[in-house]
C-alpha cells in the first residue's frame, strides 16, 4: 500500500497532509525516514511519530459500556463512540458496534472495523450466547424459568416465539438470562412480560468473553483476539 494511503486508513491525516507529514520526519519504514508518499510499504513496518500503526489487521475492542450513552453515530447526546481515541473515527473502514446495548444497559459491548467479524457475531444463524445480570422492580415468577427455555415464549407484536433462552434467578428480584438472539430491548421485554420490570442491565459476557475476565472500569476498553469467536 502507498504510504499516503495507509496514513488516511489508519486515520492518521488525508492523503493530502501525508505529504507534510513525511516530508517533516514524522513517518518512518522498517526505521528508516520516508521520504515520499507514493512509496509502499506493509503498514506493519510503518510508524508515525515513533509508533506502530494502531491495529494494522483491524481493530477489535471491548468496552465496559456504562449507561447514558448510546451505541449510534447520528444520535444526539453522549455517544460510545466518545469513549474511544478521536482517531479511531477517522479510520477508512469506519468503527462500530457488534450489536447495539440501550441507553440503559451497561456492560460488555464489542467495537470493530471488521464487517465480516460483525456479521459473524449477530448472524441469527450463529446464535452466539449472550449473558445479562438484570435487577427488577418485582419478584420474578419461578415459572419464568421454564416459560423461557420452552422456546415457544412469544413477545408482544411479533410473529415467531423467541428462543430457548436460560434464566437464572438469583434473588427474589435480580437473576441473570442467557439468550441466542438479539431482538429489540429483548431482555427488559421479556422481563416486562412475566410482571418484572427490568430496572438495571448489565450485559456480562458475549460468547466465552466475559466482562469480569477484562478488568475493564465503566467506560474502559481494551483491545482483544478476534479469534476466541471463531
Ligand atoms: N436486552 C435489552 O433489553 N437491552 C439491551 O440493551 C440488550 C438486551
Amino acid at each position: 500500500m502507498r504510504l499516503d494511503a495507509i496514513l488516511s486508513r489508519y486515520g492518521y491525516c488525508s492523503r493530502r497532509e501525508a505529504a507534510m507529514w513525511i516530508k517533516r520526519g514524522r513517518v518512518t519504514v522498517k526505521g528508516v525516514p520516508a521520504k515520499s508518499a507514493s512509496a509502499k510499504a506493509e503498514p506493519a513496518d510503518v510508524l508515525v511519530n515513533g509508533e506502530p500503526i494502531e491495529f494494522p489487521d483491524g481493530l477489535y475492542v471491548a468496552l465496559n459500556k456504562p449507561t447514558g450513552c448510546t451505541c449510534s453515530h447520528r444520535e444526539e447526546g453522549e455517544l460510545v463512540y466518545d469513549l474511544l481515541p478521536p482517531r479511531w473515527m477517522e479510520r477508512g473502514d469506519g468503527v462500530s458496534t457488534v450489536g447495539r446495548l440501550d441507553k440503559e444497559t451497561a456492560g460488555l459491548l464489542l467495537l470493530t472495523d471488521d464487517g465480516a467479524f460483525v456479521h459473524a457475531l449477530t448472524s441469527p444463524k450463529r446464535h452466539v450466547p449472550k449473558v445479562y445480570e438484570f435487577v427488577c422492580s418485582a419478584p420474578i415468577p419461578r415459572d419464568a424459568v421454564a416459560m423461557f427455555a420452552g422456546g415457544e415464549f412469544m413477545l408482544h407484536g411479533e410473529s415467531t416465539p423467541c428462543l430457548p433462552a436460560e434464566l437464572e434467578i438469583t434473588g427474589e428480584c435480580c437473576g441473570r438470562l442467557t439468550l441466542h438472539e438479539g431482538r429489540y430491548h429483548q431482555v427488559r421485554r421479556m422481563l416486562a412480560a412475566v410482571g418484572a420490570p427490568v430496572v438495571e442491565l448489565t450485559r456480562i459476557a458475549i460468547g466465552p468473553l466475559t466482562l469480569e475476565e477484562l478488568h475493564l472500569a465503566p467506560g474502559e476498553w481494551v483491545a482483544i483476539d478476534p479469534s476466541i469467536f471463531a
